[in-house]
């Protein structure tokens, strides 16, 4: 595979304005329509020598192989062992995945049709706890898609700092709350804890029965057995969709109450749209892997640290949170599949913000500070909202004002008003933003972080990475004492815990 990196990395950098006066079929080549959502890499480095260079290092990884046993549920995650099987959640994978997801889906509609005829008392009030991908894409749903569709005042919570679930249990009553518990282990602490002081909240506020006001999202049900949830209010998912890649699962759950199942079902059709798109398009017409060449391109040839995100929508001003776990917890590996050094840099730092907050706060660093960030724009052309329509204009205008900018620069005799441009983006430009299209946007962002995996020859689908830090915690909170810390860590016990750590 390094053989067909050396020319990449040995090619010579041509500027942006080079390339579009000696390229005149590139906006063409670069930009991709597909499900009603225009993705234009115009704007970068990815010159047609380079985009040659990255199709063959594509066939050399075997990125078309790869591609096919994900859709094909083999064990593409092989340090655990199993498949990746989120595609099968939309209905594109392994036919008996696909009809597993479809029982599981059902039964999820089965309960909300349940509680629309009020089987559990009238509940006003949807309290999540979860974390990580068992809070991140519910979250991300019910705040770009809910805000007026919302039926029920849905709260996720996630962090263990109680400040917290206490502010969302503020404002709820108790007696109208269902409480979701999302854990696809049905271990991790943070959830745990906070499942069991909102259970205590409403069992000291008067809830006669607060476990019948349960539900579990998992794909461990015996553990949620053993908590204490009942059989019937279990909805599983299978081990096989991974933390990240779960809101297509029954962790969508809180998003297809608060949007109604017909939202939700548009939801996973515009993403198996994408699929197929991501399955079937020449690599060359591939959204996500002309992004993942893109993103190989600043991070390995440009050796380019992080990757900046602004939703010029107010709708999607989670999805940068959204990405940072998706991306990074993904690709943030050292080693390839095999165990041997990665050899070259592997997922980018993520960051990012909405715009026009954002060009208040960090443009000038993106126009004319030391680093090199690639830039992500994502708009619609619809707006959503119903104000007067200059405020969508002038948001638009701010977007797509601020790629031109970055790109062609201002040059000036004065040093401190020069604007040296050659600087790159991405803009992805949505009709509007409903379910279908977000659906398709999110799948877009998961097969990007599997062609980049495939591009390195890592392994996207675990998260070693966080199980040492866990562990730690878990063990100084049981037991300070027990293990020989650093003096560090020892002098912040003994100011935080008292001197014997209690
Ligand atoms: O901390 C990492 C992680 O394992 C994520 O991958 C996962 O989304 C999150 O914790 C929550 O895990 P669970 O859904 O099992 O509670």
């Amino acid at each position: 595979m390094d053989e067909a990196w050396a020319p990449l990395e040995s090619a010579q950098t041509t500027t942006l304005s080079e390339l579009f006066d000696s390229e005149p079929d590139r906006l063409e080549r670069l930009t991709v329509d597909e499900s009603g959502i225009l993705f234009d890499f115009s704007k970068t480095h990815l010159g047609r020598s380079q985009l040659d260079g990255f199709i063959r290092l594509a066939e050399t990884a075997g990125l078309k192989e790869r591609r096919d046993a994900l859709f094909a549920g083999e064990a593409v995650n092989p340090t655990e062992e199993r498949a990746a099987e989120h595609t099968a959640e939309r209905g594109e994978g392994a036919a008996e995945s696909v009809a597993r997801a479809r029982r599981f889906h059902a039964r999820m509609r089965t309960l909300i049709d349940a509680m629309e005829a009020d089987a559990f008392g009238s509940i006003r009030h949807i309290l999540h706890v979860g974390i990580g991908g068992s809070a991140l894409g519910p979250k991300l749903l019910v705040d770009a898609l809910g805000r007026e569709a919302g039926r029920y005042d849905t709260a996720i919570v996630s962090n263990v700092d109680g400040a917290a679930l206490e502010e969302a249990i503020r404002r709820f009553d108790p007696h109208a709350t269902l409480l979701v518990i999302a854990s696809k282990t049905f271990t991790t602490t943070e959830t745990m804890l906070n499942a069991g002081s909102a259970l205590s909240w409403m069992d000291e506020h008067g809830v006669v029965d607060p476990y019948g006001r349960v539900v579990a999202l998992t794909a461990s049900p015996d553990k949620a057995i053993e908590f204490g949830v009942d059989e019937t209010r279990i909805l599983p998912f299978s081990d096989t969709v991974g933390g990240r890649y779960s809101l297509w699962s029954s962790i969508g759950f809180p998003a297809a109450l608060a949007l109604g199942w017909d939202a939700f079902e548009s939801l996973l059709e515009g993403a198996a749209a994408m699929d197929r798109h991501f399955r079937l398009a020449p690599l060359a017409r591939n959204a996500p892997v002309l992004a993942a060449f893109v993103d190989r391109y600043y991070a390995n040839i440009r050796k380019v640290e992080s990757r900046a995100v602004f939703a010029y929508d107010e709708r999607l001003r989670l999805l940068p949170d959204y990405l940072q776990q998706l991306e990074m917890e993904s690709n943030g590996k050292s080693v390839r599949l095999d165990g041997s050094p990665a050899g070259r840099a592997t997922s980018p730092i993520v960051w990012g913000g909405v715009g026009t907050d954002a060009q208040h706060a960090v443009f000038q660093l993106l126009h004319q500070g030391t680093h090199l960030v690639p830039v992500e724009f994502i708009a619609s052309v619809e707006p959503g909202h119903s104000l007067a329509p200059d405020h969508h204009r002038q948001l638009l205008a701010n977007a797509f004002g601020q790629g031109a900018a970055l790109m062609s620069g201002r040059r000036s005799d004065d040093p401190h008003r020069d604007y040296p441009g050659d600087r790159p983006s991405t803009t992805i430009l949505l009709d509007r933003l409903d379910p279908r299209t977000l659906g398709a946007l999110l799948a877009f962002y998961e097969h990007r972080v599997f062609a980049n995996a495939a591009l390195l020859g890592i392994n996207p689908f675990d998260q070693f990475g966080v199980e040492l830090g866990k562990a730690m915690a878990k063990a100084l909170d049981a037991d300070s004492g027990s293990i020989d810390f650093d003096s560090s860590t020892r002098a912040l016990i003994a100011r935080a815990f008292g001197a014997s750590g209690e």
